[in-house]
């Protein structure tokens, strides 16, 4: 099977990154949103990234002009009806994402191959409410979407080896390296990913050092591009606390247990760049 549409249900963060890098490829990219603002918000965003690229030289004007004509944004997931792939980037909630999917198994032709963007959530939980479990998996990119390399693939029990190769393609074709993972919490990234940021937070809650100083071990000793304090409040810590508590409640494992401190963060609203405020502070929100 060949993809030749993609849907992509959200215009969020990561959302609008898989369009991007999806329509950059090649493919007719469809992107919905829950009403028109977001939607033209999430559009104006992805115009704005695609603008950064043409300043840098990574993308020439016509490429960014080429890409905007094959996306088409909607607030009607009836449109998703003309996809090949259909990638779930809504917010981490399970029983949205189940919503979703359910939908999605009504409006897809059978050989449409369903997928999610969760970070930490069941795949298979979620492949449940479909009556096409073999052609559900996860495709997990990372944020910025268009400037990192990877993407995970997440097969479950269900899922068949066409659908993988099928995924497989897509993501080689946006440019990205793939990575084969078992429906296990977090993956391979975030199992290795989470605790090194809690970690990191239960040092600056002992007092073991200042923020810039982990930072600064972990971006020269390890040449990390960010230190992990500041790629907790990169990727948002309501984000990074929803996804240790995700595992934790899984592995029982105590490493994956959110610490005090990150609780009480995201109490305060502090969420970090996407807020403008994190254990660091920012300019802009
Ligand atoms: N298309 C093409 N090029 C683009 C672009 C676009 N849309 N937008 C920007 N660029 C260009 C920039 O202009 C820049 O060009 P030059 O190198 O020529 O200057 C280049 O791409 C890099 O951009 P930046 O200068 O903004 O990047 P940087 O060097 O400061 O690095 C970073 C920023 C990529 C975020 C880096 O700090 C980094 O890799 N941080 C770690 C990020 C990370 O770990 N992400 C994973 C988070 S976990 C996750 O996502 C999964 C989860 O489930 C939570």
């Amino acid at each position: 099977m060949e993809i030749k549409k993609v849907g992509v249900v959200g215009c969020g963060l990561m959302g609008r990154g898989i369009v991007e890098v999806t329509a950059r490829a090649g493919y007719e990219v469809i992107v919905s949103e829950i009403n028109q603002e977001l939607l033209d918000k999430g559009m104006a965003a992805l115009d704005a990234s695609l603008v950064r690229g043409v300043k840098a030289g990574k993308v020439t004007e016509q490429e960014k002009a080429d890409t905007m004509k094959r996306i088409t944004g909607t607030t009607n997931t009836g449109d998703f009806k003309s996809c090949d792939l259909v990638i779930e980037a809504a917010i981490e909630n399970l029983e949205l994402k189940k919503k979703i999917f359910a939908d999605l198994d009504k409006i897809c032709p059978a050989q449409t191959i369903l997928a999610t963007n969760t970070s930490c959530l069941s795949v298979i939980d979620i492949a449940a409410v479909t009556k096409r479990q073999d052609k559900v998996l996860g495709v997990h990119f990372f944020n910025p979407v268009p400037l990192m390399r990877l993407v995970e693939l997440i097969k479950t029990i269900a899922t068949s080896e066409e659908t993988l190769k099928v995924a497989r393609a897509f993501g080689e074709k946006v440019g990205k390296e793939v990575v084969i993972v078992t429906d296990t919490p977090g993956f391979i990234v975030n199992r290795l990913m989470i605790p090194l940021l809690i970690d990191a937070i239960r040092m600056l809650e002992s007092g073991t050092a200042t923020k810039e100083d982990i930072d600064k071990a972990v971006k020269l000793g390890l040449n990390h591009p960010m230190g992990p304090v500041a790629l907790a409040d990169f990727i948002g810590l309501d984000t990074v606390y929803f996804i240790c508590n995700a595992m934790y409640e899984d592995l029982k494992e105590p490493r994956y247990a959110p610490p005090m401190l990150l609780k009480k963060m995201v109490a305060a609203g502090r969420y970090g760049r996407k807020s403008g405020k994190g254990f660091y502070e920012y300019r802009q929100a």
